[in-house]
């Protein structure tokens, strides 16, 4: 069966981001020009993921404005000839059928999944959080599609991270899946959400992309709250892990060793922006040259 379908959490607070998060959600600042959720729904549909589910909550319409048309900036835009810009504008409205759906209350990440459930219904998912930005030339989702639909069973992102960065993550123990043919594939035979170092199954951290056999609702409704006392999707998939492939068990990795930024980390956000833009054509020769001398000042 072919995944249509990607559900993309986004009633995240984004604290680490105040004030600027006080009334815009985070998934509206700008990366150069275009606000950050607009990369994740591209992301999606250049992976064949055309129908889209935000799961938002309160002070989150910008959202919903952002990928619905704006007739009179068109019309503005369309008198003074300028098209380039129209054909912008136009784009998020017709990037993909955009849905949206109210978590309520904010009980966790795998509670926003949840919410989900009727959309999807009886068949794989893909579960994008805004977060995550993945470098458009480097693949991620396309291969972890084509691992779900080998195994049947579900997928998540895997970046090999510093043993001290790991408690900021869902983490996972590992163990070899010959049958891939590539070594950055991998059967994943446990996960604990956000561990302390110690206690830690290895350095291998979860990261924003995940392609979900439909049997992750069930699990998710039986599972009780976690790590933060929010429901966890981490916690659902260590169940997942342990389930049989008859029951939509089954859990894979894919390593991720592209390029990604966490743009809800001030730092991080900054060299998305930076690398982002230094490598576009219209602004990159120039945001280089300056970028050249400053460094130049720095030392
Ligand atoms: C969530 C997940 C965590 C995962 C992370 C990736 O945490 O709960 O397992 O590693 O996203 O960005 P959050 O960053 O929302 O606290």
């Amino acid at each position: 069966m072919t995944i249509r379908k990607a559900v993309i959490p986004a009633a995240g607070l984004g604290t680490r981001f105040l004030p600027a998060t006080k009334s815009t959600p985070k998934e509206m600042l700008p990366v150069v020009d275009k606000p950050a959720i607009q990369y994740v729904v591209e992301e999606a549909v250049a992976a064949g993921l055309d129908d889209v589910l935000m799961i938002t909550g309160r002070s989150k319409r910008t959202l919903a404005d952002h990928f619905d048309s704006v007739p009179e900036l068109e019309s503005a835009l369309e008198a003074k000839g300028d098209t380039t810009r129209l054909a912008e504008v136009r784009r998020s409205t017709e990037l993909a059928n955009v849905h949206f759906v109210r978590q309520g209350q904010p009980k966790g990440l795998g509670h926003a999944v949840l919410c989900a459930k009727q959309h999807v219904g009886d068949e794989p998912f893909a579960v994008l959080l805004g977060d995550d930005l993945i470098d458009e030339r480097d693949e991620l989702l396309t291969v972890m599609l084509a691992l779900q639909e080998k195994t049947g069973g579900s997928v998540i992102a895997l970046l090999e991270v510093e043993p001290d960065q790991v408690h900021l993550y869902g983490c996972a123990a590992v163990e070899p899946y010959p049958d891939a043919g590539d070594p950055d594939q991998v059967r994943v035979t446990g996960l604990v959400e956000k561990p302390d170092a110690a206690d830690a199954p290895s350095n291998l951290a979860v990261i924003g992309r995940y392609v979900l056999n439909p049997a992750v609702f069930g699990v998710l409704e039986t599972t009780g709250p976690g790590r933060g006392g929010e429901i966890q999707l981490t916690d659902a998939l260590a169940t997942l892990a342990s389930m049989s492939p008859q029951d939509g068990g089954g859990v894979y990795g894919v390593v991720f060793r592209g390029r990604r930024y966490d743009t809800g980390d001030r730092l991080d956000y900054l060299k998305a922006v930076v690398r982002i833009a230094a490598d576009r054509p219209d602004l990159g020769p120039d945001l280089r040259a300056w970028l050249t001398e400053y460094v130049a000042t720095l030392t």
